[in-house]
């Protein structure tokens, strides 16, 4: 285990983002935040502006109907040190947010969609996630099983990721969910790339104690639409590293509501989850996802009313969770899956290891076992 770090080490370097990546998902003592971005205040750091989207992009009736502010009123930056990268401070319309995250528990997870549950468990067990779950999540037991729902890890949607071959394929997809495949060209336009076809999707779901292993997301076929990620619920530190484990990342809060977009040279970058934040005593849920929808939903929106007694399960739930939404277009315009599955993708070093959603990790062995125990079943209790 040593040798292969000490080989790549001696050959180019420390890994940087590894070490930094470890000192953020210490526990004890906790980490030193005061170097961690924070997009919801006003920034004042040096790799960071502001950027002004171009809001002909998109009108504002169109955002209106995708849950959006209108685009104008974006707060939206770049990175100096990262072209092509896109942090949107919660554009979100007030009430939106709610209408994903019931999404995310209890639509999402359904069939045909594929999660971690189903690695152990049969279609039928896999069945109503959701209704398996509400009745303990409801009771305010202070000790009780896990259920179903917080043993979710992932979810995947449209082209399936395949988490052992790291491909996509042609023969394992299932329809993509219109409504977050609104959102997504919605705000894949107001970035600058009209024409944004949501072709996979891969749900992260995180406990207070949860991480997401240095990874870069190569195995779309096509890097020229950027990977968007949305999240919600608890905040998250997110790191941004460059082309090598060598180059050290740039760190910085995900809240509530925040799109993160990677594209043009920044799509193919290392990136990890090294920790949840805990939620301040006095506030345990952000209030952005208090608040309930201002006015009527517009004609042709997306944006489902969530009933109050959803919402009790949902955000009871996120007073200990994050839920991270990604999208990716995997193939080019006029692209196809190659009929014999090449050995793209086998060059990667280390790393999509969405299987070591505990910690990166080094050897195949070790990953196996993490993905294993990421299924929920021998999990702590
Ligand atoms: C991913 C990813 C980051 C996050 O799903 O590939 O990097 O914010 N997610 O959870
Ligand atoms: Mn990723």
């Amino acid at each position: 285990m040593l040798g292969k770090m000490a080989a790549s080490v001696l050959e180019h370097g420390e890994d940087q983002f590894r070490n930094i990546f470890r000192l953020y998902r210490r526990r004890n003592p906790p980490p030193d935040l005061s170097q961690v971005i924070d997009f919801s205040r006003n920034v004042q750091h040096e790799q960071v502006f502001a950027t002004e989207l171009d809001s002909s992009r998109v009108h504002d009736e169109a955002a209106s109907r995708a849950g959006l502010r209108p685009v104008k009123d974006w707060r939206a930056f770049s990175l100096q040190t990262h072209p092509g990268f896109l942090f949107i401070s919660n554009p979100f319309l007030p009430g939106s947010q709610q209408h994903w995250v019931k999404q995310c528990l209890k639509a999402y997870p359904q069939k045909p969609n594929v999660c971690n549950l189903d690695m152990h468990m049969s279609p039928a067990e896999t069945e109503n996630i959701w209704e398996r779950s509400v009745d303990s999540i409801r009771k305010k037991e202070k000790s009780r099983p896990k259920t179903l729902l917080e043993k979710l890890r992932w979810v995947t949607l449209g082209y399936h990721y395949n988490w052992d071959t790291k491909t996509y394929s042609a023969d394992h997809f299932t329809p993509f969910p219109q409504d977050l495949h609104s959102l997504s060209e919605t705000v894949a336009a107001a970035c600058g790339f009209p024409g944004f076809k949501s072709e996979a999707g891969i749900l992260n779901y995180y406990r207070s104690d949860s991480s997401l292993g240095i990874h870069v997301d190569e195995s779309e076929l096509n890097h020229t639409f950027p990977l968007l990620s949305y999240s919600f619920g608890q905040t998250a530190v997110f790191l941004l590293g460059g082309t090598k484990r060598q180059d050290p990342p740039t760190a910085m809060f995900m809240r509530s509501g925040d799109i993160m977009v990677m594209s043009g040279s920044s799509r193919l970058l290392y990136h990890a989850v090294p920790c949840i934040i805990p939620a301040p005593a006095a506030q345990p849920l952000p209030p952005c996802l208090d608040q309930r929808q201002e006015k009527q939903p517009v004609s042709g929106g997306i944006i489902q009313g969530v009933s109050e007694e959803d919402w009790e399960v949902c955000s009871r739930y996120l007073l200990t969770s994050r839920v991270n939404m990604t999208v990716r277009q995997v193939l080019g315009a006029g692209q196809t899956f190659p009929t014999t599955q090449s050995a793209a993708g086998e060059s990667r070093e280390v790393s999509e290891s969405r299987s070591g959603y505990d910690e990166e990790s080094e050897d195949a062995a070790q990953n196996a076992k993490k993905r294993k125990n990421e299924s929920g079943y021998e999990a702590d209790s």
